[in-house]
């Protein structure tokens, strides 16, 4: 289930209307400073929070940014996915996340302070691969019943659009919801919750 499985129409999709890349604005402009730093402040700002503007994310479109070395997503999920989600409860492993890694405020069943938004943590719970998004509806390799998630492309993983993990698959967990909140309507800091923990 490899880049080279992709069809044509799954790849046109893909290339026009779902990853936005590198619109964390603030951390990009950060990179040129932060290497003019001392070693403890470079520390520092590597484990610093990052702000994200995510007004510009379409419907469905997912965006990657980086926090603490790590890929961290965050998706505009539309209506129409939101209203699957409680439809793969039962073939979830953990469909209310009560195992898993998020802040209290999205422990819900979007995982998410407000349900359009999701971020995650974008590193797969098995070993640490980073899933494909797949957000399409019943592509032919992932079946009739899937209503978009995330293939991890080294052992076959599946999650959901709240980053739920399948049954049946080698990951164990929901992947990481890390702590974030809203600065305002169009930006979210990534890295500390509304009551400023981390
Ligand atoms: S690392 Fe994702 S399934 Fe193994």
């Amino acid at each position: 289930m490899g880049a080279e499985d992709i069809n044509v129409p799954r790849r046109r999709f893909l290339v026009a209307a779902t990853v936005a890349l590198g619109a964390a604005g603030s951390a990009a402009a950060a990179v040129p400073f932060i290497a003019s730093m001392s070693p403890s402040a470079r520390a520092r700002a590597a484990g610093a929070p990052v702000d994200v503007d995510i007004g510009k994310i379409e419907p469905g479109q997912m965006l990657r940014v980086a926090w603490r070395g790590k890929p961290v997503w965050v998706v505009r999920r539309t209506s129409q996915m939101l209203a699957g989600l409680p439809k793969n409860d039962p073939k979830l492993r953990d469909p209310r996340s009560l195992q898993s890694v998020q802040p209290p405020d999205c422990r819900n069943e979007s995982r998410a302070i407000k349900p359009e938004y999701l971020v995650v943590v974008g590193i797969c719970t098995h070993l640490g691969c980073s899933p494909t998004y797949r957000p399409e509806l019943a592509p032919p390799d992932l079946g009739p019943d899937w209503r978009g998630g995330w293939l991890c492309p080294c052992h076959g993983s599946l999650y959901d659009l709240a980053a739920r993990v399948y049954k049946d698959v080698p990951a164990p967990l929901n992947m990481e919801v890390p702590p974030h909140h809203y600065v305002s309507e169009a930006k979210i800091m990534i890295g500390v919750d509304a009551k400023g923990g981390v």
